[in-house]
């Protein structure tokens, strides 16, 4: 390899979102403890190894004191990461408020928030004032870590108003932002009452990207209709200066999750799940505990399955990993009571002295347990009632090359467009044609499971989060695109 000072500098890339893929912990020594966070993005973006990369971000805790700051400054900084240092009352209406409560909600086609659910986050207005503070806070730090030619990657909808502030501050700055979730109709978006400021601020960015090419096609529709711009081939054009807007479907780092299956912690642990659930099929569900993930419609279809189907109720096991999630927020408080209600209930009906049919657990699995499970499962259940892409589904095909399980995925996913001819695709709120999926994918022959496997196995180990990152930094790159380049119409 060339010596050290002739090998080509690596891209300087700043990836901005509102979590750090760590969060950390205090100590009653003070000291930091720092864990892997949870979630599509940072899954996504562990696997982006070809950039001088540095994240900034909220480390997900309160730290009041100022030597508190330092060392965790310190702490995160090994891991490359800088923290944003937000105050209480700002966590609660910027990140519990507008973004969870208003942004979440409203991208995934659930409504804004009635009155009664406004009252505990306060206004529109003051949620909004405290969500472009917030932004601000973050744009702060950016710009005092900026170096030229930096790459400054702005994810999600946390960070809508960050391309406006880093603009404002150097024009030169390139500047990309990426959305995580659905970019809604237009028809959705237009109620927001902040509508046209944040269409307007995500537009100061050069590039701005998108899971699929019909949120693309949402976000330049919501351009044109609420801010009368034009929208053409690459983007959206205002007043001579171009925005340009692409599809960027994610992907996740395969080859961690395919290697870690040779790890004799993660064979030791495949072989106690094979002996415990032996004698019946495994079905999964991985999901953060979120309205969105469509948790309580999957349990009521596995009743409505084992209600049609008893042959197959001592034969069968749901194992649900909930992730507890946004844990301040009362909706999301209010949804676990709900599964553990319809779970109890369930358990009650078709439990024996010697079975369970759902193992529920309101808790995040280490890596290496994750892929043990993966690989044992018969059947994955993914039925989210929207959802931006989910990387569930994916990390799932990774670990089956063994298995060759089959995945039940919801149409209303982003990860739909990509694993749509080898997933059996259902209608989430269908309760009746969940339930027929699940007898179908429990009776599918070998061959056909094959074909299916192989044809989502190819798609993920080939579109991976590495490649996904590469193209959208070389786009911010680049000065001009083609039209016939264009990807998202
Ligand atoms: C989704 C969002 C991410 C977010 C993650 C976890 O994947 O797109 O931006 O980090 O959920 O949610 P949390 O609120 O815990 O960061």
């Amino acid at each position: 390899s060339p010596p050290q000072d002739v090998r080509p500098r690596k891209q300087r890339l700043l990836v901005v979102a509102n979590r750090l893929p760590v969060s950390a912990t205090r100590m009653a020594d003070d000291a930091w403890h720092l864990e892997i966070s949870v979630g599509g993005l940072v899954s996504a973006l562990l696997g982006v190894k070809e950039f001088d990369a540095r994240w900034i971000g909220w480390a997900g805790v309160h730290v009041p004191d100022e030597s508190g700051q330092k060392a965790l400054t310190e702490a995160l900084a090994k891991k490359r990461c800088i923290p944003v240092f937000l105050d209480e009352d700002t966590v609660h209406q910027y990140y519990n408020g507008y973004c969870n409560n208003v942004l979440w909600p409203l991208f995934h086609y659930l409504g804004l928030p009635q009155e009664d659910r406004l009252s505990t986050t306060r206004s529109f207005q003051s949620q909004f004032d405290a969500y472009k503070r917030a932004n601000h806070m973050f744009a702060d730090v950016v710009n005092e870590h900026y170096e030229e030619g930096d790459v400054v990657w702005c994810h999600d909808y946390h960070l809508m108003f960050l391309p406006k502030c880093l603009k404002e501050h150097n024009s030169k700055m390139k500047v990309g932002w990426f959305l995580h979730t659905p970019f809604p109709s237009s028809e959705i978006h237009r109620m927001l009452p902040s509508r046209s400021d944040l269409l307007r601020s995500v537009l100061a960015a050069d590039l701005v990207g998108f899971h699929t090419y019909d949120y693309a096609r949402h976000f330049v529709s919501a351009c044109t209709r609420i801010l009368g711009l034009e929208g053409t081939p690459e983007g959206v054009e205002d007043q001579g200066r171009l925005t340009r807007v692409a599809a960027f479907p994610i992907g996740i780092d395969s080859d961690r999750f395919i290697r870690a299956l040779e790890l004799p912690k993660v064979k030791e642990s495949m072989k106690d799940l094979k002996e415990r659930f032996a004698g019946r099929k495994l079905m999964l569900g991985v999901d953060r505990l979120d309205m969105i993930k469509g948790i309580p419609q999957k349990i009521l279809a596995f009743e409505a399955f084992l209600e049609e189907n008893p042959q197959w109720r001592e034969k069968v096991v749901l194992l649900q990993i909930a992730v507890p999630t946004r844990t301040d927020v009362p909706e999301y408080q209010k949804l676990t009571s709900q599964v553990h209600e319809i779970v109890g209930r369930i358990n009650g009906k078709f439990g024996t002295l010697t079975s369970v049919p759902i193992h529920h657990l309101d808790r995040s699995l280490d890596f290496t347990a994750l892929c043990a499970l993966y690989a044992v499962t018969d059947v994955a259940l993914v039925t989210s009632l929207r959802d931006g892409m989910n990387l569930v589904s994916y990390e799932f095909v990774a670990c089956q090359a063994a298995k060759k399980g089959v995945l039940i995925l919801s149409e209303f996913a982003g990860a739909a467009q990509s694993l749509g001819a080898g997933a059996l695709l259902v209608n989430p709120w269908n309760i009746s044609d969940v339930a027929t999926s699940i007898r179908y994918a429990l009776n599918m022959s070998e061959d056909e499971r094959e074909k299916r496997f192989h044809h989502n196995f190819m798609h993920v180990t080939t579109h991976t989060s590495q490649e996904w990152a590469a193209t959208f930094v070389s786009y911010s790159l680049a000065k001009n695109i083609s039209h016939a380049e264009s990807r998202w119409c």
